[in-house]
């Protein structure tokens, strides 16, 4: 039997809801910190029962802090309760050498605000990513690319923040970054200068993840420009900022950004990686094929080549989202060439990025998102495809005319299938082939379909508008 429910586009449901990674990974005797991410009305109380020694858990907010000395896997039986009612969930933490068991989740300042970033902006991102919900669905990063830099480093070598955007130091915006139970990320670079010409990492490797984890930071994407071309002397670079990384007092996330030239889905993990580039930057476009402004559709294409290599903290990073940019990102419009895209596509963009485990991170403002782009990033039901602890490689089941049918298999044995019109034009589907073919398989009973509107029967044809993606589950 067939059954369709419309995919709940529900991130102002009342009802508690737990949402997010369900399984997360700290470096032992290293500060953890971790918002519980739940949706529902507030008030609303997230308790847990079995808290390992050295943790503590607001439960107000659901943030836990605190830190485990011993490896090994815990946990924790929480609760969520709000005058709607309650729900329970387990929580795996693994202390361990693992750090991203689900793809990150956060927001990242390149996109639109390019160089033009500063203090009050950051504190109202982080005060946004917790009135706008997002927190509440697992976004927790808060990266700073490029440009937070000072003009010079100090004589010690250490780096410095430029004092004018940043009046009371990266220290001052981490600590209030935490406070929300969120996590800040900064950027760097393996050349001798960043891509936008600040003063780069090459030589400083240690007392840059030093002063990084003094400042309190929890991730550092590491860019490649004014470096060798050579694979293995990347290799050899990000090696030492990876070791450099874990030789601090904090768990730092290593995001490599070498846009995936030198084949990073082979190499990155083992130099201390948790998740990297696969192409060159994306830009407000669904279309074309410039080498180094990608198009969302030609990421879309690359993530299909290399899916395969994605696994746990071993990430296919698709590039930040462009969802809710609408061509008026400072770097991704590349003033005004990129015109942006229509919501369907920005939807298509987020569901594939979904499917592909792609880390998600949000870029743009947050501060002012239409429902349209509230709708797309805090869909709980997408976000848990991205979320889902198996790692599994998804299938490319068909392609025909330029329609493609995937398949990813869910940790709960269940199956999402996302059928992508790449065509420029209208194309209709024949549902009743594939039906067929997964009844074959022995998967028969429909749970979800996201059509945007509700249905009562299998639909012989889907037609797909132009870029669109439709998913359902098994
Ligand atoms: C490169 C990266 C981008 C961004 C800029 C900053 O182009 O790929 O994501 O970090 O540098 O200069």
């Amino acid at each position: 039997m067939f059954s369709f429910a419309l995919w709940s586009q529900n991130y102002n449901a009342l009802k508690p809801h737990f949402n997010g990674a369900s399984v997360i990974g700290n470096y032992p005797e290293k500060p953890l910190i971790f918002t519980v991410p739940v949706s529902g009305e507030r008030p609303l109380e997230i308790s847990c029962q079995n808290l390992p020694e050295g943790l503590k858990i607001d439960t107000k907010t659901g943030i836990i802090t605190g830190k485990i000395n011993a490896k090994g896997t815990y946990k924790l039986e929480l609760k969520a309760e709000n005058i709607h009612g309650n729900t329970s969930h387990v929580l795996t933490i693994h202390i361990g050498e693992n750090l991203l068991y689900t793809p990150l989740m956060g927001w990242n300042s390149w996109n639109v605000f390019e160089e033009d970033i500063n203090e009050q902006l950051i504190l109202e991102i982080a005060d946004a990513m917790v009135s706008s919900g997002m927190r509440d669905l697992g976004y927790q990063y808060i990266n700073l690319d490029d440009f937070w830099h000072g003009a010079h480093r100090n004589t010690d070598g250490s780096p410095t923040y430029d004092s004018i955007k940043f009046p009371n130091g990266i220290k001052y915006l981490a600590d209030y970054i935490h406070s929300k139970g969120l996590k800040l990320g900064i950027y760097s670079c393996a050349g001798e200068k960043t891509c936008g010409e600040q003063f780069g990492g090459n030589g400083y490797e240690a007392i840059d993840a030093k002063t990084y984890a003094k400042w309190g930071v929890d991730l550092l994407k590491y860019d490649y420009c004014f470096a060798p071309y050579s694979k293995n002397k990347a290799i050899d670079r990000y090696q030492k900022i990876g070791a450099a990384l874990q030789n601090t007092d904090r768990t730092i996330v290593l995001s490599i950004c070498e846009w995936g030239l030198r084949k990073p889905w082979k190499w990155g993990r083992s130099v201390g990686g948790h998740y990297w580039r696969i192409t060159p930057d994306i830009f407000d476009t669904w279309e074309g094929k410039h080498v180094w402004h990608k198009s969302t559709e030609s990421i879309i294409r690359k993530a299909i080549k290399v899916d395969q290599y994605a696994t746990v903290d071993a990430w296919n990073d698709m590039d930040m989202l462009i969802v809710g940019n609408y061509g008026k990102g400072k770097a991704t419009s590349k003033g005004g060439k990129y015109k942006g895209m229509t919501d369907l596509e920005y939807e298509s963009h987020m569901k594939l990025w979904c499917l592909f485990k792609s880390p998600l991170i949000a870029g743009c403002d947050i501060r002012n998102m239409n429902e349209a782009t509230k709708n797309i990033l805090l869909n709980s039901d997408l976000i848990a495809i991205n979320q889902d602890t198996l790692a599994a490689p998804v299938k490319l089941i068909s392609k025909t005319k330029g329609v493609f049918v995937f398949e990813r298999k869910m940790q709960d044995e269940s199956y999402v299938y996302a059928i992508w019109n790449s065509k420029n034009k209208k194309q209709s589907f024949n549902y009743l082939k594939l039906s067929k073919k997964l009844s074959e398989n022995g998967k028969t009973s429909t749970k979800n379909l996201n059509s945007n509107t509700y249905l009562n029967e299998l639909p012989k044809k889907l037609e797909l508008a132009p870029h669109e993606t439709v998913l359902f589950k098994m």
